[in-house]
This record gives structure tokens, C-alpha cells and sequence, in this order.
């Protein structure tokens, strides 16, 4: 039976290590398995170098520890995992038997916080303030230049009938040029009906997203798929997120990638903004092109910031909205050959329909 005090140290956050004298893992706590991505099965036993080659020079300060009991903590310690390398502050302390507790070998306690996830918190928030802060503006604004557009084209066509044949080529121009007016008006102000709440299953999403691209880009590239098929369906709007995945897939294509993966995967106990989710979806579209201009990074979900000629720089805002709507949130990695833009959606969570 776990008790009390055990089932609290299962929740932590901080990844827990318990190590014998001679460094072999005795005990790890649910964080750790997470922070490793291996079962405690796998770790309790090994090596403490084998789990993370980087610890060898610091073993003689693990030795140290043990023989004085002076504890001691490195900050932004990078730790080189299989595909991802995180940062994290460890703390080390050794636990010495004595009279009074029934601990009889002495142990080296470690204590795992990983940092570059806290600072990513802190740029998500901000991510989401100044999301909404836009979104704002751009509907305003949307709704300011949607009511004279209309009286334009309407005062345009009345003019087409009073004018001869050879004169009406100018207001069919304003005609069209309102319309186009109108259409980036419309992607500007986003759907105006609230989202749906059905269940999807996010490998019918992107797949439909495949075919369509397929269907535009022919052989011209190849589309990988690397999905969790055990990821469970979760209440959102279908139709949005085919935007959303579109988007993103689009301008990996776009960005003369040869090979484009579509990837998902399950997070648990992870953090978007905010909130603490139980699950997580992760959806990654990952693309060997040449990666996000450095000119645009900071600014890559405005809307109208584009790098592309025919741009109109509204896809990954429109995304990140959809995102947003369903309580989610992308973020984006890029260096040349190698850029994932990743879709968070918390699953089995209502969100806010109407926002
Ligand atoms: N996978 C990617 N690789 C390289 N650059 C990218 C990638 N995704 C986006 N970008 C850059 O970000 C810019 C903004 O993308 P966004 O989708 O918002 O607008 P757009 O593609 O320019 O226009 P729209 O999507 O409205 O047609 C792109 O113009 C491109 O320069
Ligand atoms: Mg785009």
C-alpha cells in the first residue's frame, strides 16, 4: 500500500532520484520517468552514468557529497536525452544513516527540476496575452472596414450601369478588388458562428489534411506518418482544426520541403499557459526545409507578417486562434532542415465555444 507521504512525492513536479554509494538508481519517482521518458522498471538498477553520460564529471562530487554531506546544486545543467535535450537545476544531497532514523546505507538523493520548461511557460503566457491582445484589434478592425466595403461595391455596381461597355472595366476592378477586400476581411475576422463540440479523432484530421495536400502537391512531397494510434477522441470542432493542421502543413510545403511528417503523441501531466492538463494531444508537423526566416521569429503569429511573396501572413494566426479556442497552443522550433511547428489541444476538458 502507498502511503500518505509516498502517494505526495509521487505527484511532484521535480524529478526525485534515489542512488546507492556506487551510484546505481534505487528509487525514481513518476517525474522522472516522465523527464527520461523510461519506465522507473527500466531505470532502478543502471547505472547513474548510463542514464545521463554528462553525470561523469560530476561523480567525483557525487563521492564528495557522500563523505562530507554537503549538499550542492547546478543550475542550468543541459541534459542530452535520445531526440531533445533539456535544461535542468539539480540538487544533490546525501542522506546519511544515523541513531535516529532507521536508514542503515547511505544515499545520494538528487532532485531534477527541468528549467527550460519553466521559461517556456513564462513565453506561452505571454504568447497568449498578446494573442488575445491582437485578436481583439484584428476583429475591430475587421468590422470597421467590412461596412464601407459593402457601400462601395454596392455604389460601384449601381455606377456599372450608367457607364458604356468600354467604361465598365473600371468598376469591375473595384468590384473584384472588393471582393478580394472582403475575403481577407473574412479570414481576418475568423468564423463567426461558435465552434462545434463533437468527438474527432485527430489521425481522421490529419489525414484529411494529407489528402488535400497530396491532392495539390502531387509526388512532389513525401508525407510521413508517425501517429500514436492509442491517443483517445476528445470533444472539439472538426472543421477548425482541418484549418488549423492545413495551415501549418501548407507552409511546410511551401517551404520547399522534400519529406513532411505528421506526428502525434500524448503528453500527460502537462501545462499549457496556464492550466495543468491531465492529457495532452501533441500533433507535430515537422518539414526538412529551410526553416522560419530569422527576420519573422519573434513575430511569426501576428497576423499579416509573412516571408512569402504571395503571402498574406494570416495562417498561423488563424491556427494559433483555432488553438486557443480549444484551450490549446502552438509553438514552433526551426533551424534549417528541421522545423516542427507542435499543436498542444488538452484532451477531455470543455473549453470555451463562444470566445
Ligand atoms: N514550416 C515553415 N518553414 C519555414 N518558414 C515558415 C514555415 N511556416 C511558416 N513560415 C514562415 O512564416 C510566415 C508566416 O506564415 P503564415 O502561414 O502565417 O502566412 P503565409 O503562409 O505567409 O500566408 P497565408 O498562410 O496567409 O497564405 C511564412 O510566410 C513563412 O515565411
Ligand atoms: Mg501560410
Amino acid at each position: 500500500m502507498v502511503s500518505h507521504a509516498e502517494n505526495i512525492i509521487e505527484n511532484l513536479t521535480t524529478a526525485v532520484v534515489v542512488a546507492d554509494t556506487a551510484l546505481r538508481l534505487q528509487a525514481v519517482n513518476p517525474a522522472t520517468e516522465m523527464l527520461f521518458e523510461l519506465s522507473a522498471k527500466q531505470m532502478v538498477g543502471q547505472q547513474l552514468q548510463r542514464l545521463w553520460p554528462q553525470t561523469v564529471p560530476l561523480v567525483s562530487l557525487f563521492a564528495d557529497t557522500l563523505q562530507t554531506a554537503h549538499s550542492f546544486t547546478r543550475r542550468g545543467l543541459p541534459l542530452p536525452l535520445p531526440g531533445r535535450e533539456v535544461v535542468v537545476d539539480m540538487t544533490v544531497t546525501a542522506i546519511l544513516p544515523g541513531r535516529e532514523t532507521d536508514i542503515c546505507d547511505a544515499a545520494l538523493l538528487l532532485e531534477l527540476t527541468q528549467v527550460d520548461r519553466l521559461r517556456r511557460l513564462a513565453q506561452e503566457e505571454e504568447l497568449v496575452d498578446r494573442h488575445m491582445a491582437q485578436r481583439a484589434v484584428v476583429r475591430g478592425l475587421a468590422h470597421e472596414i467590412k461596412n464601407p466595403l459593402g457601400g462601395l461595391r454596392g455604389a460601384a455596381q449601381l455606377l456599372e450601369r450608367k457607364l458604356s461597355e468600354s467604361e465598365r472595366e473600371y468598376t469591375r476592378i473595384i468590384i473584384r478588388e472588393a471582393d478580394r477586400l472582403q475575403g481577407l476581411v473574412d479570414r481576418l475576422a475568423g468564423p463567426s458562428r461558435p465552434y462545434l463540440q463533437t468527438q474527432v479523432n485527430i489521425h481522421q484530421v490529419l489525414e484529411h489534411v494529407r489528402s488535400l495536400l497530396l491532392a495539390e502537391v502531387g509526388e512532389g512531397v513525401l508525407f510521413r506518418r508517425d501517429y500514436d494510434p492509442s491517443i483517445p477522441e476528445f470533444a472539439a470542432d472538426p472543421d477548425q482544426l482541418v484549418q488549423a493542421v492545413l495551415n501549418l502543413v501548407r507552409n511546410a510545403v511551401q517551404a520547399s520541403s522534400r519529406t513532411v511528417v505528421l506526428r502525434s503523441r500524448i503528453e500527460r501531466q502537462f501545462t499549457i499557459g496556464q492550466r495543468r492538463h491531465k492529457l495532452v494531444l501533441r500533433a507535430e508537423v515537422e518539414d526538412d526545409g529551410p526553416g522560419v526566416p530569422q527576420a519573422l521569429r519573434d513575430t511569426l503569429f501576428y497576423p499579416m507578417v509573412t516571408g512569402r511573396a504571395a503571402g498574406t501572413g494570416l495562417g498561423l494566426s488563424i491556427a494559433q486562434d483555432i488553438a486557443r479556442r480549444h484551450g490549446g497552443l502552438i509553438e514552433y522550433a526551426s533551424r534549417p532542415g528541421r522545423t516542427v511547428f507542435t499543436l498542444f489541444l488538452p484532451l477531455r476538458q470543455d473549453y470555451d465555444a463562444t470566445g
